[in-house]
């Protein structure tokens, strides 16, 4: 039987070759050769394990790991030659080992299977990736913190349907997104807890017949706790979905975040300036200057759900234990983590060069009546029940827009056409200071809370 006609991993069983566009098709080596470093990483703990069980020699263990240390120089120095015949990452290295080792190479495959060895690199690769996610995340919120301190004074307007509201700091608005990425961080870190769980040891799908000892695999592995289950551990891609879940959510707040800054540095709105280094041009209208990282993070985010839910369909009603549909996961799991990874990047790099434009934004919040429910509350503490005020005010902004006037703009007489409670003392509140500085409470808009909530966040950074 002429197993060079066929793989040489299992082509036992068979009468003749694989058709060649087959093995092309069903090979997933182009993609799956990321995971070199995580597959030799596995090989060799696996080895030692064997040693310690008395099924490999300590000589055999030596040649193994020292041969697979070899193979990933090669790898690296791009002079290893990847085959599709040979399918995958796995069978191209273990091919390579063989061909240094000889007959010691094969035994490495003993007692494990290509189905908990990939569900092995897989979340092996996945933390080390959630790892460097979360060093950018982490970079991007200290940026955050940075610069909301120094725009703790700011005074922009908040906006509800995009209307002007109330005045708000611009370091209350930048430390918004500071929360929502401290919870992508907790999610990030609590799907990292179980990725971190050791699948070797399942084999094809039922465990194996030599005395593995999985503890010392888990060990050598950094794993922090052992798959329960056999069938499990080779077949469920849960802690792909999860990781694709976190990411769309913190991919879905950076599109928000993207869209605000799109706003803001258009011409309309001028509230803000990117440096030129985050820009690119239009190449038939001269004074354009488009804000491309936020527009393409925004567009990014697309493909992070695409992936989770592909692999979310990908896994829905598959039989247990392993099937070849599995083989589809990668792909979109690499790109989820790479484009995560690189929007962080590019906003971490970018918001410590957000460049505020203060005067336009404090005239932005003047404009439009934004103290209103400063008024109405004033009314309030002058003993009349809100919903009185409510009215009140509505009609003293109805003629601020017949006379174009905003409300501290009018004097004393003119407000007090709408009510004789107003006094003197109205013009403290109708202030955009005094609207800030009113809200002042754990998590208000106040200059002096934004400080406090800064101190926290750096607290909380310094935990992390
Ligand atoms: N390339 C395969 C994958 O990514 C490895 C496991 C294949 N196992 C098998 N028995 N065909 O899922």
């Amino acid at each position: 039987m002429s197993s060079e006609k066929t793989n040489q991993s299992w082509g036992g069983r068979f009468s003749e070759p694989v058709d060649a566009f087959v093995a092309r098709f069903t090979a997933s080596v182009d993609f799956d050769k990321r995971l070199y470093r995580h597959d030799i990483l596995g090989s060799q703990a696996h080895a030692r394990m064997l040693t310690q069980a008395g099924v490999l020699s300590e000589a055999e263990r030596d040649a193994i790991v020292a041969g697979l240390d070899e193979i990933r120089g090669e790898i690296e120095a791009g002079t290893f030659e990847w085959r599709v015949d040979l399918e995958d990452v796995h069978m191209n290295i273990e091919a390579r080992l063989t061909e240094r080792l000889g007959v010691v190479g094969k035994k490495l495959h003993t007692g494990r299977s290509r189905n908990d060895q990939v569900a092995t690199d897989i979340r092996l690769w996945l933390r080390d990736e959630i790892d460097a996610i979360l060093v950018e995340l982490n970079r991007l919120q200290a940026g955050l913190l940075q610069l909301a301190e120094t725009e703790a004074d700011t005074i922009m307007p908040g906006f509800t349907h995009l209307q002007t509201a109330q005045p708000v700091t611009f370091g209350h608005h930048l430390l918004a997104w500071f929360e929502m990425l401290s919870r992508d961080h907790e999610r990030l870190v609590d799907c990292r807890k179980r990725v971190n769980r050791m699948p070797l040891g399942s084999a094809a799908l039922a465990g194996t017949t030599y005395p593995i000892q999985r503890q010392v695999t888990c060990e050598l592995l950094g794993f922090e706790a052992i798959g329960g289950n056999s069938l499990d551990g080779v077949s469920d891609r849960d802690f792909a979905i999860e990781f694709c879940a976190a990411a769309s959510l913190a991919m879905m707040h950076l599109s928000r975040f993207s869209e605000e800054l799109v706003l803001w540095t258009s011409a309309q709105f001028q509230f803000i300036d990117l440096p030129d280094r985050f820009c690119t041009g239009s190449s038939i209208m001269p004074q354009k200057k488009n804000p491309d990282v936020p527009e393409l993070v925004r567009g990014k985010t697309g493909r992070v759900f695409g992936a989770l839910t592909g692999l979310l369909t990908l896994m829905k009603g598959q039989p247990l234990a392993y099937n070849k549909d599995n083989q589809e996961d990668k792909e979109p799991l690499f790109d989820a983590a790479d484009t995560l990874r690189d929007s962080l990047r590019a906003f971490a790099d970018m918001v410590p060069a957000i460049k505020p434009k203060r005067e336009i934004m404090r005239e932005a919040a003047r404009r439009g009546f934004s103290t209103a429910t400063d008024l109405a509350d004033y009314l309030v503490r002058k003993g009349l029940p809100f919903r009185d005020c409510h009215e009140i005010v509505g009609h003293a902004v109805k003629y601020g827009v017949d006379s174009g006037k905003d409300l501290a703009e009018m004097s004393l007489e003119e407000l007090r056409r709408f009510s004789d409670q107003i006094e003197q003392d109205v013009f403290a509140v109708l202030t955009l200071e005094g609207s800030v500085n009113a809200r002042d409470h754990i998590g208000g808009t106040a200059p002096a809370q934004v400080r406090a909530a800064v101190q926290r966040g750096r607290e909380l950074l310094a935990r992390r």
